[in-house]
């Protein structure tokens, strides 16, 4: 473990080092986006580093990309790989089912689409993102710019019927402007505070003309590793 790291980076590397132990030589591995993720970049660039591990890596951002060929990671688009043995990310929220709140960092849309294209999707974390129920997170919903006050104006009809305690929505920026994902669209963050029925609420968010996806991963994840800081894991 490098030295100097606060508890919350030695819980998520701990869970970072631990999920690369499951990676084989020659698989086809998706790299999620975030700071825990990062971790799993830094573990996974020094394994074919130091054991010459050949493996092809699919990123879910610019930024998992840019961080993957710094540390020696072979770099393919998810259409080169076709299919993934595993996927390594991290998560803003998971529930005991191992349903997620996810796009924290503004990469839900490459990232669902990279799970769902996985033999397998395992999450990094520490313990500070389980929840009895998923919603506390601001659920992340991305939108095309074209028409985005329309998206979200019948995104806050939609919550009306919903099985959720807040409504408020918020267009999420960067700075003034509005913060732009790397497929070039809008966040619109929902502040539900408590999600009665994900998986409900995941399929008709999709519905909404404008709306590209939302950040609820209902049975995506197959497991859950949890750093400690004091460099343990729980899976
Ligand atoms: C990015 C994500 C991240 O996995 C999520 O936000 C967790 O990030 P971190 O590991 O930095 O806490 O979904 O879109």
């Amino acid at each position: 473990m490098p030295a100097d790291l606060s508890p919350i980076d030695k819980a998520k590397f701990a869970a970072a080092r631990r999920a690369v132990d499951l990676i084989e030589d020659g698989m086809r591995v998706g790299m999620g986006t975030g700071s825990t993720a990062a971790w799993m970049v830094r573990c996974l660039g020094e394994r074919v580093r130091q054991e010459g591990l050949r493996l092809q890596g699919v990123p879910t951002s610019t930024r998992t990309a840019d961080l993957a060929r710094q540390v020696g990671i072979d770099v393919v688009s998810l259409d080169e790989a076709k299919w993934l043995d595993i996927t390594i990310d991290g998560a803003d929220e998971f529930d005991r089912e191992l349903n997620l709140i996810k796009g924290g960092g503004g990469a839900l849309l490459q990232e669902k689409i990279v799970a769902t294209a996985s033999d397998q999707m395992v999450v990094i974390t520490d313990a500070s993102k389980e929840v009895n129920h998923l919603g506390a997170f601001p659920l992340p919903v991305e939108v095309i710019p074209f028409g985005w006050q329309t998206s979200r104006a019948l995104i806050e009809e939609l919550l009306e019927s919903m099985d959720v305690l807040g409504r408020q929505t918020t267009l999420r920026l960067n700075g003034s402007q509005p913060y732009v994902t790397d497929e070039g669209n809008y966040i619109v963050d929902l502040h539900l505070n408590r999600i009665g029925n994900a998986r409900q609420i995941a399929l008709v968010l999709n519905q909404i003309p404008g709306v590209v996806e939302n950040g609820l991963f209902i049975d995506i994840c197959d497991m859950v590793i949890i750093g400690g800081s004091d460099g343990k894991v729980e899976i």
